[in-house]
């Protein structure tokens, strides 16, 4: 089997469990920072393994572009060439393509678009976006899809999901089912259970190794997205990992676990640190505001990063975000993936304790105190 997933325990609809690649467990729930380019900004492979994250996320839309599928595999794969050892999770383009690209044009064939990088011309197809990342060599890979912004019509939420499910046919058809390398599907559908429900069932006649909940944090908000999530999870298969797109802030990581979600990716602890904001129990402190200037504590009490252990107070982290100096990216990073880290951590534990309940109203008081 090219990917296991062994369920430890449950706790309502929260999973704890571990995913089994060919390149190392993924212990589940699982945050997976994003590395688009094959770099997480601002960190090296050992620093990002050490803030407890088990695998990160590649993009083959950025990194066909730059710097091209076949290169990266003359130098020997994602993993060698970017410093990586463990598990990748890559992106399969379409959903990029879309947020991202230039002119472009979708037909059932596939997605032809102009470059952000250059403007110049390519085109993605469920056939290619497996042949760029079966080049890459990550350890899961996804099928080639696309999904509207909502809010969307029904009509437009239904065919775009339609050709994604015969995409997905096609991304399985051309993956194959090499032994060391996974392919999941993605359900789409918007915020129609029924479309969810379908799509679902289109997937899993088709047979993956895993199931991405895709189609969510476009512009719906957290309490359509969590209305979704209190249906879509039980729609796909018990024993497979189950992978919720591109969430999200820390409330709708534990609202995305407590539904039955093992894995989630975003870039908003990488993204958000750059420009200066730092997450924590107590919720978002922004490092550039003046209330930090001659503050000597650090961003968190008891936060074992290099940023808060360290001895960086925030008045100099204050400084350096304002002086925009390159270490006030890489130290609020460092601590964002890290407060991911142990938050993945806390929620493990609590599931496999019995204690999702209470950890969580432990978790929306702390916030609600405020940073302090
Ligand atoms: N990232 C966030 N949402 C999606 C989605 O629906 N599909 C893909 N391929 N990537 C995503
Ligand atoms: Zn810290």
């Amino acid at each position: 089997m090219a990917l296991t997933f062994d369920l430890k325990a449950t706790d309502g609809a929260a999973r704890l469990g571990e995913v089994g690649t060919a390149r190392g467990v993924v212990r589940t729930p699982a945050f997976m920072p994003v590395g688009t380019a094959g770099t997480v900004k601002g960190m090296l492979p050992g620093q990002v393994r050490g803030t407890g994250a088990d695998i990160v996320l590649g993009n083959t839309y950025h990194l066909m572009l730059r710097p091209g599928a076949e290169r990266v595999a003359r130098l020997g794969g994602l993993h060698r060439f970017s410093g990586w050892e463990g598990p990748i999770l890559t992106d399969s383009g379409g959903f990029q393509v879309m947020s991202l690209a230039g002119l472009r044009k979708i037909t059932e064939e596939g997605v032809r678009f102009a470059s952000h990088v250059d403007g110049t011309r390519h085109f993605l197809s469920p056939e290619r976006s497996m042949e760029i990342q079966a080049l890459l060599g990550s350890d899961i890979a996804m099928c080639f899809d696309e999904c509207p912004a909502l809010p969307a019509g029904r009509d437009r939420i239904a065919a775009s999901m339609e050709m994604s499910m015969r995409w997905a046919a096609r991304s399985r058809e051309a993956f194959g089912h090499p032994g060391d390398r996974a392919l999941f599907g993605i359900q789409q559908g918007g915020l129609e259970e029924d479309l969810r429900r379908e799509s679902a069932e289109r997937l899993r006649e088709i047979g993956f190794e895993g199931y991405a909940v895709g189609g969510l944090a476009v512009g719906e908000g957290q309490e359509a997205m969590f209305g979704v999530l209190d249906h879509a999870p039980a729609q796909l298969p018990a024993n497979r990992p189950r992978y919720l797109m591109g969430v999200g802030k820390p409330d709708d990581v534990v609202g995305a676990v407590k539904r039955g979600i093992d894995m989630m990716d975003c870039v908003l602890p990488t993204r958000s640190g750059r420009t200066g904001q730092g997450w924590t129990a107590r919720g978002m402190v922004n490092l550039r505001n003046a209330r930090h200037r001659d503050d000597p504590r650090p961003l968190e009490e008891g936060c074992p990063c290099p940023a808060c252990a360290g001895g960086y107070s925030r008045a100099f982290l204050h400084h350096v975000v304002r002086s925009k100096e390159m270490i006030g990216g890489m130290l609020l990073t460092w601590h964002n993936l890290t407060y991911y880290g142990r938050l993945m951590a806390a929620m493990r534990g609590a599931i496999g304790a019995g204690r999702f309940a209470d950890w969580e109203r432990g978790f929306h008081a702390r916030r609600a105190e405020g940073d302090l």
